[in-house]
This record gives structure tokens, C-alpha cells and sequence, in this order.
């Protein structure tokens, strides 16, 4: 493969268009839209109107007159059309963490309804924010976490198991589960399956109503360029809608916060996982990044974005492997897993042979404009450089570039000066 391929593949790109969405800084080559995407051209522009006219001029008129009050869960329809679920199913707020706490709290009330099984089943390798939820909930309402590696969860999964709780895209491999089975043998082993779905919306096709979860969080900052620490979202099936038990019972969650009750009812459906007052600006801004996304739909012909986004997202991370293995041989071992179907919109190496330099590698890289990330490894795992490839902006001749310019500082030992050995707060 070389840099003529690369142009030609661009050239035949139909999702080439997209790209002129972003604001993309000159001389940048972002491969970290799976850590936090970039900054659609329409967000600075609507951020300025809702500050100058909806607040500045409306007044608290606006949640009435600028559509306001609804807009979690008119962008929670937005985020639905993403993940394979129904309109009025999702809602966009809190944080990631935070709406994983109030869903695993709803699906530990529903075991505890139900019977006697007092278990989490989660991987060791999932996110810690997902792991240190579990935990405290776990030690809160009796019940033990039990953490395993994906080859244990069959036998993980017996008469104690109440719920399953897996991230479908993991955060430091790219490793993804195939939903639609891990979901079933949940269920036939009798648990509520819950998906953490922060590396997967935007980046892979999801169907969480045809594989029957119960309940799935995600993240507004990553592939869907809310911005940095954009309002998240969270998902319950239509069978739980009405029954689930929501741990921060605010007003915003009850069924007419403004009959000002002091008693709590909560609205129906997943309406109720709203706690307080809303952020209007990171909403504004969450939507404007949705809208990117979205932008895929038009452009495919039966009007579903993802499958055209995850076949040009294969492509460029089957060309980053290839043109890895083909410039640097030797230099890397390919952590990620090859089978597509195996694999989410990233691609993370380790050094071969354990060799050091994966963090040096990274600073190298970022000095030179290809942002990539680091993520330090354990007893478990090597120490991980990770990049991730967003198909609505990133294109072949990117890829080409930034396997160059590996080359370059592994060559020329770049990665080894003392400022690109310094680690800094944020890896
Ligand atoms: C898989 C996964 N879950 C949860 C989180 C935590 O998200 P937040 O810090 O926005 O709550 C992250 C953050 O990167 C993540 O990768």
C-alpha cells in the first residue's frame, strides 16, 4: 500500500463531504475522536445565539419559547436513531458516570424485586469510572461484584448473577463484544444486561432493541462532538420504562415538576432520569454534534449513517494496521483484534518484545501534529499507544501521513528526548 492508494481511496470516498463539518486545526492530524472530538463550524455560532438571544433576550422565556425544556429528550431522539433505539427511549444528561450510577442502581432495585441474586458480573479490563460504580452500589445494596475476563463469562453467569454490566467497545484495546449474544446469554442465564456505550455511539453500529438489552449509558464527547464534558445519555427498553427505580429523584424527573408536589412521582418512561435543571448550553452544543453525525444519514441510501460511517471506519483502521506493519515491522504488537467484527474505531499498539517508549512514542507524535493517546499499562496489560480513527473526519492520505511520520520518530529516535520522556497529568 502507499500514498497513491491512500489519495485514490480518499478521492473515492462518499463521505469525503463531512469533513468540511469540523473545525480542524492546519497541521493537525486528530486520531483521538475517541477521547474527545473536535469542534463542529456550527457550534460557535449557535453557543453565541443561545447566550445572546435565548438568554440574553429571552430570558427565562426561552424554555418555553426556545425549546428548552425538551431538549434532553429531543436529542435523546437523536442519539436513539444512532444505537438502534426508539424515539422517546433516551435521554442526553448528566454525565457518563453519573447515568451509569442511576441505571445500574435501577437494575440492582429490579434484581432485588425480583429474587435473590446478589452478583455483578463485569470485566476487569472495563473502564474504572464503570468499575468504582459498580463497586460502591455493590457494597450499598448487598450485593458482590464479580470481575472476570471475557473467557469466564459463560461460566460467570450462574443462578447467583442479577446483572451483567459490560462496556461494548473497550476503552484501551478496541476490542468490541458482539452485543446481540453476550445480551442473550445474559438473559438465559437470568441477569439484566447493561451496555456502557461511551466507545460506540458514532463510532460502530449499534442495535440495543434488537439485542434486547435493559439498559445502556454512553458519552456526548467522543465520536458525537458534544464537546468537553458534554451532557451523556442513557437508555432503558420500553418493558422497564415504567417501573424503574431512579436513585436521584429530582424535580426535573418528576411527572409535573411544576405542580411543585413534596411528594416525588416520576414521569413516565426514561423522562424520569432527569435530576435538576438542565444545561442549556452544553445541550446547544451536544445537538450541534449530533447533527454531524447525523449528516451520514443523508448521504446513505436507506438513510442509516452508521453502516456507511462503520465501512469507511474499517477501511481506515485496516490501512493504519497494514501500513504499521508494513513501514515499522518488527516495532509493534497489534493489541486491537483484527477480525472486524471484533473491533471498534480504534487501533492501539504495544512495543514489541515489551521495549520501552510507548508513552515517548506519543509526545513524539503530538509534537509533530498527529494527536494520538497513551494508556499506561498493568500486570495485565502493556502499556498502550492508542489512536483512534472518526470516519467523519479523518481520510486515507491522514492515515499515510501519520504512519510517516511514526516512521520518522522511530528513525531518527526522536522519542527518545527527556521532553517527550516527562509524563504530564493529563496521558
Ligand atoms: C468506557 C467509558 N465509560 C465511562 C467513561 C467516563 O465518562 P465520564 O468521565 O464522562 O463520566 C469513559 C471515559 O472515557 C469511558 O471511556
Amino acid at each position: 500500500m502507499n500514498l497513491e492508494d491512500c489519495r485514490r481511496l480518499d478521492a473515492e470516498d462518499p463521505l469525503a463531504a463531512l469533513r468540511d463539518q469540523f473545525i480542524l486545526p492546519s497541521g493537525v492530524i486528530y486520531l483521538d475522536g475517541n477521547s474527545l472530538g473536535v469542534l463542529p463550524r456550527t457550534t460557535p455560532d449557535r453557543i453565541a445565539n443561545v447566550i445572546a438571544n435565548e438568554w440574553g433576550e429571552g430570558l427565562i422565556r426561552s424554555w418555553n419559547n426556545a425549546g428548552w425544556f425538551d431538549l434532553p429528550q429531543r436529542l435523546g431522539d437523536k442519539v436513539a436513531r444512532l444505537i438502534g433505539a426508539g424515539a422517546g427511549e433516551v435521554v442526553c444528561t448528566d454525565s457518563t458516570s453519573i447515568n451509569l450510577y442511576k441505571v445500574l442502581f435501577s437494575a440492582l432495585s429490579q434484581a432485588k424485586a425480583a429474587g435473590n441474586r446478589r452478583v455483578v458480573i463485569s470485566e476487569r479490563s472495563n473502564f474504572p469510572t464503570d468499575l468504582y460504580i459498580a463497586e460502591s452500589l455493590c457494597r450499598e445494596h448487598g450485593f458482590n461484584l464479580r470481575l472476570i475476563d471475557e473467557s469466564e463469562l459463560a461460566d460467570a453467569l450462574d443462578e447467583q448473577a442479577a446483572v451483567l454490566m459490560l462496556t461494548h467497545v473497550n476503552y484501551r484495546t478496541g476490542a468490541m463484544h458482539d452485543m446481540q449474544a453476550v445480551t442473550r446469554m445474559a438473559h438465559q442465564a437470568g441477569a439484566l444486561m447493561v451496555w456502557d456505550l461511551a466507545h460506540s455511539a458514532g463510532a460502530v453500529p449499534v442495535a440495543l432493541n434488537a439485542a434486547d438489552a435493559d439498559f445502556a449509558i454512553g458519552c456526548g464527547y467522543k465520536y458525537l462532538n458534544g464537546g468537553p464534558g458534554a451532557p451523556a445519555f442513557a437508555w432503558v427498553h420500553r418493558r422497564h420504562a415504567d417501573r424503574f427505580e431512579q436513585p436521584l429523584s429530582g424535580w426535573w424527573g418528576h411527572a409535573a415538576p411544576f405542580e411543585f408536589s413534596p411528594h416525588y412521582r416520576p414521569a413516565p418512561g426514561v423522562g424520569r432520569y432527569l435530576c435538576g435543571t438542565q444545561p442549556i448550553l452544553a445541550l446547544a452544543a451536544l445537538d450541534c454534534g449530533l447533527d454531524t453525525v447525523l449528516a451520514a444519514e443523508a448521504l446513505a441510501g436507506d438513510g442509516d449513517g452508521m453502516a456507511p460511517l462503520r465501512t469507511k471506519s474499517l477501511a481506515l483502521t485496516d490501512t493504519f494496521i497494514t501500513l504499521v506493519e508494513q513501514r515499522c515491522p518488527g516495532r509493534f504488537t497489534l493489541v486491537t483484534p483484527r477480525e472486524h467484527a471484533r473491533r471498534g474505531s480504534q487501533v492501539c499498539l504495544a512495543m514489541a518484545d515489551r521495549a520501552p517508549g510507548a508513552y515517548a512514542i506519543v509526545q513524539a507524535l503530538i509534537a509533530r501534529g498527529v494527536i494520538g493517546d497513551y494508556r499506561a499499562g498493568d500486570s495485565q496489560m502493556p502499556d498502550i499507544l492508542r489512536f483512534g480513527f472518526t470516519p467523519l473526519y479523518i481520510g486515507f492520505e491522514d492515515v499515510w501521513n501519520a504512519v510517516e511520520h511514526l516512521v520518522q520518530v522511530l528513525e531518527g529516535e526522536e522519542w527518545m528526548r527527556p521532553e517527550f520522556n516527562r509524563k504530564q497529568a493529563v496521558t
